[in-house]
């Protein structure tokens, strides 16, 4: 297993650019499945969760092609013939966005076989709201062996009908599942309490491309008149917002000059307020942002200050960005409270950062972090996609060299990362099995 071996004290000068969006990118990966025509996707960043989607389509009967060299972010997709509707276990147990192929499965086919997502690091994450919003569409969905056996309605033309459907809780891949499967109901559906980030709105705009017709994607409340057939179009998904805010908070801990590129700043509003609150220069522009602090080397007015932070749903403080915050915490002057929200098991990352000597305590879902800590390097293990990332900023400021174990987490859901940050000063190599088989 790949590891990653960081020194740190390097402050990040230069300019680094943003990747598409992968959350974005894998329920418009799925939404081909809506069309037999040929669906192009632009700005698809190379990342593993990636390839998982292409696998899931191509064990379907789907044929797709991830782009190389010129067109390395490009990726055509055709599911002229979906031979085997099955999202087999196998795939989905690494990556719980698979399920969103489920309503998109039943709207086109009539028929999905889904293996049910396991347990998640962050947490239980249970697709209840994507089952039930299906049933009140008319959908059958019994669970057998591991598996949700869905099937559309059989009066009718066996069509998913409309519905007005409230989420109990805002979700996003149930937003967007539900979203999809919409678009080939027979009728009108009103979703209420649906997610507004921006994720949901590309999703929107590309079935929007396709042939669909919906109102108030972005808004709590979204119509989509049902029509017969989609057909294939070209899109270019958005950058990543959370590769941005990750790499924002990269500039502002090492106390670096860095331009942030390709990014969308609108994006981004609640971490720009806290990261400004904290005492951190931002410069922002159209598609970048410029940061600048002194990070953990400042004093009196250019230390970084403690802010508190508490995750909500888009557009409030993201629980995506919750770890790589908590990091910057460890390095503020004062004590931070930082407050998860969204699940109940997103604090995988506190330890590690203990081990680098930071001085954080944990009580239910708020964990207090009193600052400034001098990190120190060590050896820590990565869990889950974003407490990874919390774990690289920690070690590029830590005094030392650290050694990452298990960065299959980081791939997951950023383009080389490493290469990113070398790039712009960074000392950091990625590894081979340093220590040896386990
Ligand atoms: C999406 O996950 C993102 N993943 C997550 O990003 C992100 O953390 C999350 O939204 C919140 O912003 C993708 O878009 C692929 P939810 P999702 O359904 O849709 C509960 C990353 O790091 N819930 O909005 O799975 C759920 O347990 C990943 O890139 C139900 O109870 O999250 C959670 O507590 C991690 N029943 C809350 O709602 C359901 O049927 C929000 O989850 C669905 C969700």
């Amino acid at each position: 297993m790949d590891k990653f071996v960081i020194r740190g004290g390097n402050p990040l000068l230069g300019t680094i650019k943003v990747s598409g969006a992968k959350n974005s990118a894998l329920p418009c990966m799925a939404a081909a499945i809506l069309t037999a025509d040929e669906v192009v996707l632009e700005n698809i960043p190379q990342v593993r969760d990636i390839e998982t989607e292409r696998n899931l389509l191509t064990s379907m009967g789907a044929e797709v092609e991830l782009g190389y060299g010129r067109a390395q972010h490009r990726t055509s997709i055709q599911c002229a013939v979906l031979s085997d509707p099955v999202a087999k276990y196998e795939i989905v147990k690494t990556m719980r966005a698979s399920s969103l192929v489920l309503g998109p499965l039943i709207a086109r086919t009539g028929i999905a076989r889904v293996a049910m997502p396991g347990g998640c690091a962050i947490g239980g994450r249970p697709i209840d709201l994507h089952i039930k919003a299906l049933e009140q569409m008319g959908a059958v969905i019994t669970q057998e062996h591991g598996y949700l056996e869905a099937r559309a309605p059989r009066d009718g033309a066996g069509r998913l009908k409309g519905a007005h459907i409230v989420f109990d809780k805002i979700t996003v891949t149930g937003t967007e599942d539900i979203l999809m499967a919409a678009t080939l109901a027979e009728g009108e559906t009103l979703l209420e309490n649906c997610a507004r980030e921006p994720e949901v709105t590309d999703l929107a705009a590309l079935l929007i491309a396709m042939g669909a017709r919906i109102e108030g994607a972005g808004t709590s409340t979204i119509r989509v008149h049902g029509v017969e057939k989609l057909h294939g179009a070209r899109y270019r998904i958005n950058p990543d917002r959370i590769e941005a805010g990750t790499f924002l908070i990269a500039g502002a801990i090492t106390g670096g000059d860095l331009m942030v590129d390709c990014c969308d700043p609108s994006h981004l509003g609640s971490l720009i307020a806290k990261l400004e609150q904290a005492g951190v220069r931002l410069d922002i522009g159209e598609d970048s942002i410029r940061v600048r602090s002194e990070g953990a080397g400042g004093s009196g007015s250019t230390a970084l200050k403690a802010v508190d932070i508490s995750t909500e749903e888009y557009p409030g403080f993201p629980t995506d960005m919750q770890a790589q915050f908590m990091a910057l915490a460890t390095q503020s002057e004062g004590t931070s409270t930082v407050t998860e929200n969204i699940f109940e098991n997103r604090f995988m990352h506190v330890n590690e950062l203990i081990r680098m000597g930071a001085n954080i305590t944990v009580s239910g879902r708020t964990a207090t972090v009193r600052g400034r800590s001098p990190l120190q390097s060590a050896a820590v293990m990565c869990s889950d996609l974003r407490a990874s990332a919390a774990l690289v900023l920690a070690a590029m400021v830590a005094d030392g060299e650290s050694i990452l174990d298990r960065v299959y987490h980081i791939d997951r859901g950023y383009e080389r990362l490493e290469e990113k940050l070398r790039g712009v000063g960074a000392q950091i190599r990625r590894m081979g099995d340093v220590f040896g088989k386990r």
